[in-house]
């Protein structure tokens, strides 16, 4: 009797097939961060994206990340497992109110957070990530006045850590990061007093203030496997424990469910599954599909964020 094929089997052959690099964000399931050729933070997976010589980018994250990479690299087939993988910080801050901002005050410096729509992207100045936030901001003019958007915790932090008054900061914030409570940080900590707090920037400044270290994905999980410190309690989407228990096996770490889902999963990054990776590969939708000028013009505050080291 013929052995069933298994789906990672179909993927692994229909990535071969499509000449295919997989993508993975550190929020995607286990067993799609396993089958991934690079899985990172925001940063790296758009360096990867745009410097891909293959045909197909399967993109295991949430739709901005892939129109990114459309941007970075449009020649290239840009996939995505579900189409409905979006962002609370995309869907807080539509392109109008933005476009308005702009023709009452053109001689403000608009900086993007990556978490936006490609139509806000092509309004902004220069884009920037939790990764390279504070540099970004720290590389406009200081008499200018800058308009962060759209992530507030993240620019609030920014700006704390740039001491910049003239900076007016969006409204928008993170299902996941923005209700995390303090109150069961504090608790956690009292039950395990040697563990350092590690947090992502989208995170509440009452937990950043108890933050041992405040950085992006990556950075948080580097952070961790080199720290001498045994025990970790992570302030982000869980899925970073993947990475963080295969490089650090002998460690310890506690997630902390926020008040939204009572969980710390983003739902929108948990909507991609191995079965849409195998159909999207074999369809090659949902697919990204950005306007020439669109493109053209996003790219211009893409790249000037690229070109910073
Ligand atoms: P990173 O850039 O740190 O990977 O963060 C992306 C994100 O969406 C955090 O919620
Ligand atoms: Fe967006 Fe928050 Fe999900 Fe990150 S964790 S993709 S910021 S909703």
């Amino acid at each position: 009797m013929l052995a069933t094929r298994t789906i990672v089997e179909d993927i692994l052959e229909l990535k071969q097939e499509r000449r295919a690099i997989l993508l993975a964000h550190h929020y995607q399931e286990a067993e799609i961060q396993e089958l991934a050729d690079w899985v990172g933070d925001s940063l790296e997976l758009a360096r990867k994206a745009r410097d891909f010589e293959g045909d197909v980018i399967a993109f295991c994250g949430v739709w901005f990340m892939a129109e990114t990479a459309k941007v970075l690299n449009p020649t290239r087939t840009v996939i995505v497992p579900d189409r409905e993988a979006s962002c609370s910080l995309v869907e807080s801050c539509a392109v109008e109110p933005v476009r308005a901002y702009r023709q009452r005050h053109p001689d403000h410096v608009i900086v993007s957070y990556i978490n936006t729509s490609v139509e806000v992207k092509a309004e902004s100045d220069i884009l920037c990530t939790s990764r390279n936030a504070v540099q970004v901001v720290n590389s406009i003019p200081p008499e200018k006045t800058v308009l962060f958007l759209p992530d507030q915790n993240l620019g609030n932090y920014v700006q704390r850590q740039t001491g910049r008054c003239n900076m007016k900061i969006w409204q928008g914030t993170c299902i996941v990061h923005a209700t995390f409570p303090a109150r069961r940080v504090v608790a956690t900590r009292s039950e395990h007093p040697d563990a350092l707090i590690v947090a992502h920037p989208e995170c509440p400044q009452a937990v950043l203030d108890m933050a041992d270290f405040i950085g992006s994905t990556s950075a948080i999980i580097d952070y961790c496997v080199r720290s001498d410190a045994r025990e970790f309690i992570v302030m982000t989407e869980s899925g970073v424990g993947h990475s963080l228990r295969k490089l650090a096996p002998d460690k310890i770490f506690h997630f902390v469910a926020n008040e939204n889902c009572n969980c710390s999963e983003c739902p929108y990054m948990r909507l991609n599954t191995l079965e849409k990776l195998r159909d999207a590969l074999q369809n090659l939708e949902p697919r990204v599909e950005i306007a020439e000028d669109l493109m053209r013009r996003a790219r211009v505050p893409l790249d000037r964020m690229l070109a910073l080291r």
